[in-house]
C-alpha cells in the first residue's frame, strides 16, 4: 500500500492491519509519536489525518489510503515552528516531554478548526490528552499564546 507522510510517499508491504503508531515509530522512523496507553486513551499517541487529530495506536493502516498523515515531525512550516510548537517552548511546558507530541498535535489539529477559542473549549479540547507530569496550567497557557499568535498573523495576513 501507498501511505503519504508529511507530505512523502511511502511504500509499505502490509495486509493494512497493523497499527499506524508501529509504521512510523517501528519501520519510518518517525518517533516524535509516542506511545502511551496503546488503547486509544491517553492521546500520546496522536497524529493528523487529513488534518483531524487522530490517535496512531487504534487506527489500521487499511484506514489510511490516500489520506494525509503528518506527524509531529511534520508540523513545523517552512521557515519556522508552528506556532503551538513556538508556544510550548516559549512557556517551557514540558516536563519529562512524553506526552508532549500528542499535546502539540492536538493543540494544533484544534485550532485550525476553531482558531479563536476561549478558555473552555480549550479545556475541552485538550482534555483527553493526559499528562502524567500535570502540566495542564502551561499547556492551557501555551494554546492560549498559540491562538493569538496565529490570530495576530492572519491580521497581518488580512
Ligand atoms: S498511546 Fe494512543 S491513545 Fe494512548
Ligand atoms: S510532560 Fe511528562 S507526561 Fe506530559
Amino acid at each position: 500500500m501507498e501511505l503519504t507522510i508529511n507530505g512523502e510517499k511511502h511504500q509499505v508491504a502490509d495486509d493494512g492491519n497493523r497499527l499506524l503508531l508501529w509504521l512510523l515509530r517501528d519501520e519510518l522512523g518517525y518517533t516524535g509519536t509516542r506511545f502511551g496507553c496503546g488503547a486509544g486513551i491517553c492521546g500520546a499517541c496522536t497524529v493528523h489525518v487529513d488534518g483531524i487529530a487522530t490517535r496512531s495506536c487504534i487506527t489500521p493502516l487499511a484506514a489510511l489510503e490516500g489520506k494525509e498523515i503528518r506527524t509531529i515531525e511534520g508540523l513545523a512550516e517552512e521557515n519556522a515552528l508552528h506556532p503551538v510548537q513556538q508556544a510550548f517552548i516559549d512557556l517551557q511546558v514540558p516536563q519529562c516531554g512524553w506526552c508532549m507530541s500528542g499535546q502539540m498535535m492536538t493543540a494544533a489539529a484544534f485550532l485550525a478548526a476553531n482558531p479563536s477559542p476561549n478558555d473552555e473549549q480549550i479545556v475541552e479540547a485538550m482534555g483527553s490528552n493526559y499528562c502524567r507530569c500535570g502540566c495542564y496550567v502551561r499547556i492551557k497557557a501555551a494554546v492560549q499564546q498559540a491562538a493569538g499568535a496565529m490570530a495576530a498573523r492572519q491580521d497581518v495576513l488580512a
